[in-house]
């Protein structure tokens, strides 16, 4: 019988995934919920035929030079790929590949559920209340910023920027979206405006960011950025930490350049600026975005099965960088 496929996982996921795997490949996970370090991740890729890694792991030349020649997958446990350097699997002939879809609901979701609870102040509001503060109604209490009828600014509409657009029908927004290119589908579906990069800074009442992070998206937001948005203007950030100059967001939260932020995502994940955590007006999540047990399911399922399809001979339905297999196949 020919010898099962060696697969690496770098760290719990959930089980379904790894029973799938188990079925038909040899199976080792890291046993400890943390993230490896480099030096373990190296020794751990050594002689596998497939890992299954996460965002938080650096996935670099030197991990598949340490993995070895018969590695030829590495399946990322997240949309986002910018953990993984692409170019140096591609000359490799390395396959990569990640889970889109299965987690936009859940991204734009929580997207939203931060908007919310900046505008409406929701976690100083639950704060107050169970400090046993609250006193009884009060005209002015918590007064929040009204989400209804306002201009919304998405920067980036992908699938989670458009499933977060459409989701804004039952506010009667107005919706403006920057991208590098236009995605007519969502104008004729929620009357989005195509409109410029400074424009939608100006005019958005509430901007939230969907673009993957490269090198063009590095430090979208900064400075100069701020100074261009309303007083009143909410940034919400549930993509990539750095896309965001995370020190000009803490000048203009301090100084009132904006009204208030929600954050997903860090630019140093996990160190995150220590005057953010000081802020009233700053929302902080732990990187949570698609954190709901029926989406990290099937994240999970999604890493499993790409590379199960790669051990079939099938080119893996969610590969980035399918240059490494056309004409081999
Ligand atoms: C989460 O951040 C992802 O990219 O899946
Ligand atoms: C990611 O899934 C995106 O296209 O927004």
């Amino acid at each position: 019988m020919e010898k099962k496929p060696r697969v690496f996982i770098t760290r719990k996921i959930p089980d379904a995934a790894i029973r799938l795997l188990e079925e038909s490949c040899d199976v080792e996970l890291n046993p400890q919920d943390r993230v490896l370090e480099k030096k373990e991740l190296l020794e751990k890729v050594k002689g596998k035929d497939a890992v299954l890694c996460l965002l938080t792991d650096i996935i670099d030349d030197e991990v598949f030079q340490s993995a070895g020649p018969q590695c030829k997958i590495f399946a990322n446990y997240a949309v986002g790929y910018n953990n993984i350097d692409v170019e140096a699997a591609t000359r490799r002939k390395i396959v990569i590949t990640n889970t889109p879809g299965v987690l936009t609901d859940a991204t734009a979701d929580l997207a939203w559920a931060l908007l919310f609870c900046v505008a409406r102040r929701i976690v100083e509001a639950d704060r107050f209340t169970k400090e046993r503060k609250f006193r009884g109604w009060s005209p002015e209490l918590f007064l929040g910023m009204e989400i209804t009828g306002k201009t919304l600014g998405i920067i980036g509409a992908g699938r989670i920027g458009s499933n977060f657009a459409r989701k804004s029908r039952g506010f009667s927004m107005n919706v403006l979206y920057y991208d590098i290119k236009r995605n007519f589908e969502i104008e004729k579906e929620t009357g989005a405006e195509f409109v410029n990069f400074e424009t939608l800074l100006k005019e958005s009442d509430f901007i939230s960011i969907h673009v993957p992070l490269l090198p063009e998206t590095h430090h979208l937001i900064g400075e100069k950025e701020f100074s261009m948005m309303k007083k009143t203007a909410i940034l919400i950030n549930t993509s990539r930490g750095p896309v965001v100059d995370e020190k000009a967001l803490v000048d203009a939260l301090k100084k009132g350049k904006i009204w208030g932020a929600g954050l997903d995502v860090y630019e140093n994940e996990p160190i995150i600026e220590p005057e953010l955590l000081t802020l009233k007006n700053v929302v902080l999540l732990p990187h949570i975005g698609s954190a709901t047990v029926e989406t990290r399911t099937k994240m999970a399922l999604m890493a499993a099965e790409n590379i199960l399809a790669f051990f079939r001979g099938e080119i893996p339905p969610n590969i980035v960088n399918p240059e490494v297999l056309s004409g081999s196949k």
